[in-house]
């Protein structure tokens, strides 16, 4: 290479640094005050690393102090990408129902990859609305009502086998009850197709998908990413094998809307029997990855809301007790069969759950990508392609309703009864699921199953953490207990 080369190469490269310096000074600069509108105020931080270590590891604090600071709209970098963070309720709520119009749904590409172009994470526009419309009658309210005895069946079994050891991991205990709830009840595995074996080696091939769903998308041996495809591929095979079963099943004994006032029907089912009524054919992988994505969505937040919930309890006797004053009530007028009646008479569970959302809400914010240059309310310009992240736990936690509160309505407190006072009962802050054409497909599902769980605890055991006070880790996202929450548990 000669000197003139370099030389040549050395004024290319700064022509065109300097050619995208421009292009960011009009876009970030001279567009804003052109179209009169504000630029969103910027965090101090280094660019691509930013806030991320901080988000993961301390969000709650990092929010309150960036928006202390620089207002609830702010810029900063999250997982190397410029992002605007969203704290104002009114502001969140307007951007969810914006899907599929000035914002999409935008999940790093890792996840997008692992769990596959079949998945609602990864479809947007009427592909997204397809596939809801597909699932939707597995996750109705008349869907889910008729899980509930089996769901009551699994949580029962779960229970007596952690009370016959006396001692349990109250998060492993938990992910094992969200686990069977789904591979029985949105698969359809058959309980007699389900050894402990086979149970582990899911929930140990999920472990590991569930591990690299935000790394490099490098897929190459030696790097994360190919360990978490090497797992997909795995479950997918898994969860082919039984779609074939369950269609053979069906041959046997009729499709599922034959057999429904029999037993409880799976996701799956509905899904195959509405696929064989749909125009559009989906292919089995497709299907597959669909599944993928429910498991993902639906395990880990109810597991670790009900975590949440178990290391709570203990610390409020009072709560536990009108627990089981309404409990008692419920068998009394109801019967003891878990029933979708019983569960809705369960006004008071239902409060503690909610109480227990808001104050750990388990999905903090979700991302989204704006598609054009649109004006936010507020009068903030937010360029084209620009990450978004809406931060769902901070409304939640710090509802107009409660602020300047103290004592046990302060909104740090565990106090169930502040949604039965007349402020509880008035419309505000409430978004754990989401909403707009994203929000959570699964959470009647996830209501019920934390309900029922809760119930056949308080119904027939007593449990005592080893640990009242355990500290919890702030990662993976929504925290765990250090120890896993260790506790004796018995039947009463
Ligand atoms: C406590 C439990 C749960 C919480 C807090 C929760 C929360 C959420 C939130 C906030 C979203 C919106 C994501 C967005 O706007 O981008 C969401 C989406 C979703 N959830 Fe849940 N979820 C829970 C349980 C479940 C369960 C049990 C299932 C199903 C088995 C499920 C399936 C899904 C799916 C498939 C989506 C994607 C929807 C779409 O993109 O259209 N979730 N969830």
């Amino acid at each position: 290479m000669q000197l003139s080369d370099f030389g040549c190469g050395t004024a290319v490269l700064s022509i065109t640094a300097l050619v995208l310096l421009a292009i960011l000074i009009v876009r970030e600069y001279i567009v804003p005050v052109a179209k009169g509108l504000k630029r969103v105020p910027e965090a101090l931080v280094w660019p691509y690393r930013g806030d991320t270590q901080r988000l993961l590891s301390d969000g709650e604090q990092m929010y309150a102090q960036r928006m202390d600071k620089y207002g609830p709209v702010f810029s900063t970098w999250i997982l190397g990408r410029r992002s605007i963070v969203i704290g104002a309720l009114d502001t969140v709520k307007w951007c969810l129902t914006k899907e599929h119009g000035l914002l999409e749904a935008d999940w790093p590409a890792s996840t997008r990859l692992l769990l596959g172009k079949g998945s609602l994470a990864a479809s947007s526009g009427e592909r997204h609305l397809l596939l809801r419309k597909l699932l939707k009658p597995a996750f109705s309210l008349p869907g889910v009502a008729q899980m509930v005895p089996k769901m009551g069946a699994i949580a029962e079994q779960c229970m007596s086998k952690w009370a016959s050891k006396g001692r349990v991991q109250g998060l492993l205990a938990a992910k094992e009850f969200t686990f069977r709830v789904i591979l029985e009840l949105v698969f359809g595995f058959e309980e007699g197709r389900l050894s402990p074996e086979l149970v582990d080696h899911y929930t140990n091939t999920f472990i590991v998908l569930a591990e690299h769903l935000f790394s490099y998308p490098i897929n190459f041996p030696g790097f994360g990413f190919w360990t978490g495809m090497k797992a997909k591929k795995a479950l997918i095979d898994i969860i082919k094998d039984n779609m074939n079963y369950i269609r053979e099943r069906q041959k046997r004994v009729g499709t599922a809307s034959d057999v429904d006032q029999v037993r409880a029907i799976s996701c799956v089912e509905e899904i195959l029997v509405k696929l064989e009524e749909a125009e559009e054919q989906m292919s089995d992988d497709d299907v597959a990855d669909m599944l993928v994505n429910l498991l993902f969505a639906g395990h880990d937040t109810s597991a670790h809301t009900l975590t949440r919930l178990l290391a709570e309890l203990p610390r409020h006797p009072e709560v536990w007790d009108r627990l089981k004053r309404e409990q008692a009530e419920v068998v009394a007028e109801q019967g003891p069969e878990m029933s979708a009646d019983a569960l809705k008479a369960m006004t008071y569970l239902e409060v503690v759950i909610k109480e227990m959302q808001r104050l750990h809400p388990i999905v903090g914010g979700v991302f989204r990508k704006a598609t054009e240059d649109f004006e936010l309310p507020g009068g903030f310009y937010i360029p084209k392609g620009r990450q978004i992240f809406l931060n769902l736990g901070h409304s939640l936690k710090y509802d107009e309703r409660w602020a300047g509160e103290t004592g046990r309505l302060s909104p740090h407190c565990f106090c169930p009864e502040r949604w039965l006072s007349e402020e509880g009962q008035k419309t505000g802050a409430f978004l754990p699921f989401g909403a707009g054409l994203r929000m959570c497909i699964g959470f009647l599902l996830a209501q019920t199953e934390m309900k029922v769980f809760v119930a056949t605890l308080v119904r027939g055991y007593s449990y005592a953490p080893e640990d009242v006070n355990e500290p919890w880790n702030n990662w993976p996202f929504g925290g765990e207990p250090v120890h896993d929450l260790q506790m004796q548990i018995k039947k009463i």
